[in-house]
């Protein structure tokens, strides 16, 4: 497309042309449609994961903070943006970014997301929202039966049920986590006598109520961000929020959860929830379940699991059973735009009972009236798009198998790629995959096995050069922009839970393939060869001490 040699007017007549359906095929909007898919097209279809350009210089196309005061044709900003804003976007569905939980989407979404923008439906409310309304009701209940499995009739009385919800859409992972701590929280600080509960009187009250000096919401080290945010978005406080030490596998160390439970109610604190998370976001480790719901039972808390990124897993018959447990959890956030394939801004949590969640109901006097089927009533989002639609697709057209299949397959992939990792003389796994995330870092096969004789301080000082050499390997590989892992920090055991820097593999793309698993291990040891400024003082130390 040529910049239009015309120039655009803020006039009446114009601007209802924008609100208009294009009346013919070969309208200037139906021309402009076909093609920026066309240009959408070029785009996923190529292997790399990003264009060169510094954020800086791209800051620059986005440097004028002014509202334009004229219009502008939409030919002229469809280019504008081809080349300003979608040629720096990230190709996040290319089998060689394997660094992040987002991935690749099936196409069949494009057109019915399309479909779903072009209907705008406000899920708020049924007036808004109409037919979206059992669709999403249904949505919800298909993921809480994949959870808890409960018969027929409980779906029957539940699923459109005024009277509760079996769990709540929303647009991710962070806000379902909040909802359900939400809940916990006023569910534990309920009314009572002659205290109204927590949602009317807040925390100070509640506290002095039920006669407690704190609260305290209790996950492992490698629980998500976004639970401290709800510690605090709640009164609870960030402090509140008690990190429990892991094992080797990265899961919940249940006698340290012990102990921190003992030694809360030692001190009069309120254990409001445990927090067991299945697929945990740097590692992909699930927390032994079964034993943290006794735990929680033990001590009267809420058992939340934050099964986000790991939920979809009980589609495979063959990977279920690594989430034993979660059906006794009182709520479960699985996230739609992870391993179920959806675009971004499609969370659920789910709650075992649906009358919980009327510790969250709320009424106004223009909708979400008393009896209503309004979805608003039991949600922390106001107005809500219709991404139930997505998910609902994605459901029918992939199906229970080919979810199964597509799980097995990224842990196949996942599993492939460790015993390459392991066979590599020139690599180190950090941690094993139990779901398709490995983490790992490149160390010279002599300079590993130095290590493992080595002092504690000899190690500590190795792995610190260590990690300057991982970050440059990972940082020069994203910008080579061929293929993209991520990196995190992790303490291991093994080295006395020193901070460690590892790359980070997400492997849940379909489309990666063991060449190009192949072909990433090749590129970092290119990478590191040619870091002799990191490599060299590395070398000095095993030198001199052999
Ligand atoms: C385990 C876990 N919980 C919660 C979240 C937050 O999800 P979202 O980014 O959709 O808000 C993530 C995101 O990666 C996650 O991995």
């Amino acid at each position: 497309m040529s910049a239009s040699s015309s120039r655009a007017n803020a006039n009446e007549a114009s601007l209802l042309r924008v609100f208009t359906i294009p009346e013919s095929e070969d309208s200037t909007l139906s021309r402009i449609e076909k093609q920026m898919s066309e240009d959408l097209n070029g785009f996923l279809e190529q292997q790399i994961v990003a264009v060169q350009k510094p954020l800086g210089e791209i800051e620059q196309d986005f440097a004028d903070s002014k509202i334009p005061e004229e219009p502008m044709w939409v030919s002229d900003y469809s280019d504008k943006i081809l080349d300003t804003l979608i040629a720096h976007s990230v190709h996040t569905s290319s089998p060689k970014f394997i660094g992040h939980m987002t991935s690749a989407l099936p196409y069949f979404l494009l057109p019915l997301a399309k479909m779903m923008v072009g209907l705008n439906q406000n899920l708020v409310k049924v007036e808004t929202s109409k037919a979206f309304t059992p669709m999403e009701r249904q949505v919800v209940g298909m993921l809480h039966n994949l959870i808890y499995q409960r018969d027929a009739d409980f779906y029957h009385e539940w699923m459109h049920s005024v009277n509760g919800a079996v769990g709540a859409f929303c647009s991710g992972g962070t806000v379902a986590n909040m909802t359900a701590l939400w809940v916990a929280r006023n569910c534990r600080f309920k009314a009572d006598g002659d205290f109204l509960g927590i949602d009317q009187e807040g925390m100070y009250a509640a506290l002095k109520y039920y006669g407690y000096d704190g609260v305290a919401v209790i996950t492992s080290k490698r629980g998500h961000y976004s639970l401290s945010k709800t510690a605090d978005l709640l009164g609870l406080g960030r402090r509140s929020f008690v990190a429990v030490e892991v094992d080797e596998k990265n899961r919940i160390q249940i006698d340290a959860l012990e102990a921190t439970c003992r030694d809360l109610k030692a001190k009069n604190i309120c254990i409001l929830a445990l927090v067991g998370v299945a697929g945990t976001t740097e590692t992909g480790n699930i927390d032994p379940l079964e034993d943290m719901a006794q735990v929680a039972q033990k001590y009267g808390a809420h058992f939340h699991v934050d099964a986000a990124w790991g939920g979809a897993t009980l589609l495979s018959s063959k990977h279920r059973s690594l989430l034993k447990g979660i059906e006794q959890a009182d709520s479960v956030t699985i996230d739609a735009h992870k391993q179920l394939y959806v675009p971004i801004g499609a969370g659920l949590v789910l709650f075992k009972n649906p009358q919980i969640s009327g510790a969250i109901e709320h009424h106004a006097k223009y909708i979400l009236r008393e009896g209503s089927k309004d979805i608003g009533i039991h949600t922390l989002e106001g107005s809500r798009p219709g991404m139930a639609m997505l998910v609902h697709s994605c459901l029918n057209i992939i199906g229970r198998q080919g979810y199964e299949l597509l799980i097995d397959k990224s842990l196949a992939n996942a599993r492939y790629f460790a015993e390459l990792i392991n066979s590599d003389d020139d690599f180190e796994l950090i941690s094993e995959p139990e779901l398709c995330l490995l983490t790992y870092r490149y160390v010279p096969g002599h300079v590993r096995r130095f290590l493992e004789g080595a002092t504690k301080e000899v190690q500590q000082h190795i792995n610190g050069l260590l990690n300057v050499l991982t970050r440059t390997i990972q940082k020069t590989q994203r910008e080579q922009g061929k293929s993209f892992v991520s990196r995190t920090m992790l303490n291991p055991i093994k080295y006395h839970a020193e901070d460690i820097i590892v790359f980070r593999v997400v492997l849940a793309n379909p489309l990666t393939t063991p060449e190009i698993l192949q072909a990433v291990l090749t590129e970092q040891k290119a990478i590191a060869r040619k870091q002799l400024a990191e490599l060299a003082p590395i070398e000095q130390i095993v030198a001199s001490a052999t």
